[in-house]
Formats: structure tokens, sequence, C-alpha cells
């Protein structure tokens, strides 16, 4: 390997400089409020693609593992599929995917180890759905801030004060409205904008295909054009204020409030509003704490932390891409770096930024950016890379599983690329490969959070590493962590089995809670610990 510069040749105040112009946020949502059209009309917006695709919709891109893939296919426009990034005024946003459907929540807890601010994606009508709580809990549980969009005014949907109570009675967060709508939901005039008080107002074009014009009018206007309407708004403004409902900084960073807006995503409304409102006011990238709390400074080395694996996506060229999220420092293409886990230098000849399927080279990038590694066969998701100083990040949480299947080769020749298959399943995050002597290598048993993680292994395992498989589902639900005293006492009681997750946490495997209860209830000394649920 030839030597490569591991020490940045940037100026020095490089990396904190361009940290500060860094936004790196998600959008958590429940299916179908709208998070890919709200990714398309910011990429609009940012002036990304020229257009949005003229199909609004969802046929043809029911994908299972990468919505933006799909989408990127139906319409024709170009999305990473990890992180969508883009300038916007003196800003560069970094927009990272994450995977809509509840059974791979997994991957979107890790999705969320790697950004400074979520938006929270609400549909107008449904409120505050299952997966939203259960991404919200993850940001409170990780304090990432949190602003929220109430997204598809345009149509009917619940009353706009009804929503904020809910959004205070099931997530805590004081709401703090930027912009409050003027009309009912499926009447959407516009926005009255509560910094100024005054009125933008909401025209459509045609499909929602370009960049809505917001028409910019005083409150004196606005009530000579809207009439009762805006003073509707106005009204009902002067309540949130009254009550407190006002933005503040630091209770928004502090995870205490959300600032509200109020848009239309697939007219594109509300859109540029969201923009400003995540270069104002959420958080540029910090130093982030190491495995023992000591925090690594952003104009230190650089260093960085896998938090997606993703293979397959060239089927010619069979390649493994590992995203990573710089921390500190600034990254050059070509430097070596070390591999935190095997100690190993990485050389990162091959950094991407993967645009569908076409792939650019990231030749310079700097805290809260994401590059993606190419034929990264070696780098596992939670994985720390460092140039000159050593450091290890806390390794990313894994959710408990609860669900669980033996899986065996269907071809007994094909031991060798089942191993492979298997053990990289593994290292990507796609599932938890758990062994026990009674079990032998041939037939481990794989654990999942949702059962759609089976189907994408099974397929995998066939298609990209040619090796068969079949599963036989096991009756566990739930996985509680243990130790080597326990461990005769638990295997000593029927129905529940004791395995080893290559972390080499030891898990005690139980079909019910009442089974589990009534095991802590005789031996009161066991140690069983509840795992990270799967919030
Ligand atoms: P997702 O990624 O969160 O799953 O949602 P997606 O963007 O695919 O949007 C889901 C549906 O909601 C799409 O319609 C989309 O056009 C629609 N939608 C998104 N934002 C808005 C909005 O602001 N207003 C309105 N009225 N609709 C919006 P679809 O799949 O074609 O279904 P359909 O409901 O149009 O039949």
């Amino acid at each position: 390997m030839t030597a490569a510069p591991t020490t940045s040749a940037q100026p020095a105040g490089t990396a904190v400089a361009e940290a500060a112009r860094r936004r790196t946020f998600a959008v958590i949502s429940h299916p179908d409020a709208g998070k890919s059209t709200l990714t398309e009309a910011l990429a609009l917006h940012a002036r990304v693609i020229g257009q949005a695709g003229a199909v609004h919709g969802k046929a043809g891109r029911r994908g299972t593992v990468s919505d933006w893939m799909d989408m990127e296919k139906a319409r024709g426009i170009s999305i990473t599929s990890a992180a969508l990034q883009f300038e916007y005024r003196d800003a560069v946003v970094n927009l990272l995917d994450t995977p809509g459907h509840a059974d791979f929540s997994e991957d979107t807890y890790r999705v969320l180890t790697a950004v400074d601010a979520a938006v929270m994606l609400v549909d107008a009508a449904k409120g505050l759905e299952a997966q939203t709580m259960k991404l919200f809990a993850v940001c409170k549980h990780r304090g990432i801030p949190i602003v929220t969009v109430i997204n598809k005014w345009d149509r009917p949907g619940k009353d706009a004060l009804e929503l904020m109570d809910e959004i205070t009675e099931r997530t805590g967060l004081t709401p703090t409205p930027l912009t409050w709508p003027v009309g009912i939901a499926g009447d959407f005039r516009g926005v009255l904008d509560r910094r100024d008080g005054s009125f933008r107002r909401f025209t459509r074009t045609a499909g929602g295909a370009t960049i809505a014009p917001e028409e910019l009018l005083s409150a004196e206007q606005a009530a000579e054009r809207e009439g009762d309407v805006w003073r509707q708004a106005e009204e009902e403004g002067e309540l949130l204020e009254a009550t407190g409902a006002e933005h503040d900084q630091e209770s928004f960073l502090g995870g205490v409030t959300t600032p509200v807006l109020f848009a239309s995503a697939v007219s594109n409304f509300g859109v540029g509003a969201l923009l400003d409102v995540l270069v104002d006011l959420a958080p540029p990238p910090v130093g982030r704490p190491d495995a023992d709390g000591a925090v690594r400074g952003l104009d230190e080395p650089f260093s960085a932390f896998v938090f997606k694996v993703q293979s397959g996506m060239d089927a010619a060229h069979r390649d493994r891409l590992a995203y990573i999220r710089i921390c500190s420092g600034v990254f050059e293409r070509g430097m070596v770096v070390t591999h935190g886990r095997t100690r190993r230098p990485f050389a990162t000849k091959y950094a991407q930024q993967v645009f569908g399927r076409e792939r650019e080279s990231v030749d310079l990038a700097y805290p809260g950016d994401v590059v993606g590694l190419v034929n990264a066969n070696a780098l596992g998701v939670g994985d720390s890379l460092y140039a000159d100083r050593p450091v290890t990040f806390p390794p990313l949480t894994t959710f408990a599983p609860e669900h669980f299947a033996v899986v065996r080769s269907r071809e007994t020749a094909k031991h060798k690329q089942f191993r492979k298959g298997i053990e990289q399943l593994d290292s990507e995050g796609v599932v938890q490969v758990l062994r026990s002597e009674r079990r032998g290598d041939g037939s481990p048993v794989l654990a999942v959070v949702g059962p759609m993680q089976f189907e994408v292994a099974t397929h995998r395992m066939e298609h990209e590493f040619n090796a068969p498989v079949a599963l036989d589902r096991l009756p566990y639900t739930i996985a509680m962590r243990t130790d080597e005293a326990s461990l005769p006492l638990i295997a000593s009681s029927g129905g529940v089995e004791v395995v080893q997750r290559t972390d080499g946490e030891l898990l005690a495997l139980f079909p019910d809670k009442w089974a589990l209860r009534m095991l802590q209830q005789r031996h009161t000394a066991l140690t069983l610990e509840p795992l990270v649920a799967a919030q």
C-alpha cells in the first residue's frame, strides 16, 4: 500500500468553519405521510432537480429495502441511497434517508445516530401515527431536536389547535408554531408567519411540479383579501401567544419545544420555509463523545463512524458500500485511515457520493457529511475510522429482536457461500446472528426486529451469495441479556434457549413474558436484563 497523507493539508480551522455550515437531518414519519414527496420538494427547492416528477405517488415504487432507489427509478430523479446533499443559502444540507417500513426500524435507528436534527412529518388528517411515535421516542432518547411539519394541509384534516394539543399530550414537547394556517385543512389559503405577522399566500402550480410562488402580503392586505379566515388565524395566533407557544432556541435544542410549520409537500408549499428553519435554527455538528464520554472536537484529526452498510446495489459489481458520518477533521479522498476494530489501515481511494446508479467521487468532506466507501468489505456497522489519534465511538445500539428462525443451507455443497453470506448479513446489521454449541455453525439462529428482515436475508442469501437457505421459525418472542453464571439454571428450564450474539453478548430466548416471569420468580438471583426495545 502506498503511503498517503493521514493528516489533512487543509488550513487549520477548515473543519470547524465547514461544520458550522452543515445541517444534517432525517425525516421521521409514518408511511404515507409524504416523506418521499417532501424530500423531492426539498431537492427541488435547492435546485438539485429541475422539476419534481410528474407522478407524485407510489405507483411502481413499493420497495422494501430502499424507498429512494425505487423512487429514483420511478421518477427519473437522482437521489443517493443514503444521503442527499445540497447547498441552500450559505449552508450545506445533508438529508439522510430513513427506511419507511416499521420492520426496518433498526436501520432507521442507526441513521438517527448520524443526524443532528430531525423533521417530524405529520399527516394533517391522521395526526401522530404509530411509526412516527416510535421514531420520535428514538430521537428523544438521543436528544435530537425536532422540527415538526404538519403536511397535507391542502386536504381535509384535523383542527390545527387540536393537532397542537395532540403533540403536547403525546410527545411531551411544547409546539411553538412558526407559521399558522390561514384556512382550515382542505381550504389552505396560506400561512400567517408568526415571526413578522405577514401572510404567505399559497399558490398552486400545475401538479406541484415547480416551486410554488409564495405571495407575500401584509396583515392589512391579508385581512382585505381573506376576511374572516385571516382574522381567525390572527385570533388563534394570539391564543398561542397567550399560552406561551413562542420559539425559544435553547428550549428547542434542549428537546423541550418543537417549532411547527404547516405545509403541502405535494404542492411544494411551506418547503422553502422548512429549509430556512433548518438553516437558521437546526444545530450544526458538534464534537462527538467517544466510548468513554470524552469529546473528540471538530478540529481534531479525521474521525468517522459507519452507520450503514449496503451491498448488492450494483449487481454487476457485487460491491459493498459502507456509509460513514464524519465526526471530526477533514476527509480527503486517498487518505489512509485506521479501521478502529481491526487497527488495520484503510485506504479511502474509492470514496463516493452515490447518486442512484451514478457515482461521483468525493474529494473533500467535513463533519456532518456522509461519504460512501466502496468495496469496504472489512467495515461493519458501528465501526470507527480515524487518522492520527485513535478514537472509538460508542457502539450502536442493537435492538431487542422479537422474531427468531434457524437458518440452514438448502444445498450442502454450498457451505462456504452460506458461511460467507451469513457473516456479511451479520456485519451489515441486516439480521443478528445467534450461535450455540448445540446448534452448531451450520444452522445458526437469525434474530430480527421485523419479519421483513427475514425476507431480505433469504433473498440476498440466494441471489447475492448463491446460497439458497431455508428458515424454520422458532417459537421465541423475547431475548434477555444474561451471563455465564446464570447459564446452568436457565439451560435446565424447559422451553428456554441460550445463544451467543456475534458481539459476545449471551442471550436467553423465551417464548413469552409468562415464561420469563416464571423463571425470574423461581430464581430471583438470575441475571436477566432487557435489551433496548425497538422503539
Ligand atoms: P411516504 O414517502 O411518507 O410514504 O409518502 P409519499 O411521499 O409517498 O406520499 C404518500 C401519498 O401522499 C402520495 O399519494 C402523495 O402524493 C401524497 N401526498 C404527499 N404530500 C401531500 C400533500 O401535501 N398533500 C396531498 N394532498 N397529498 C400529499 P399517492 O401514493 O399517490 O396516494 P394518493 O393518496 O394520492 O392516492
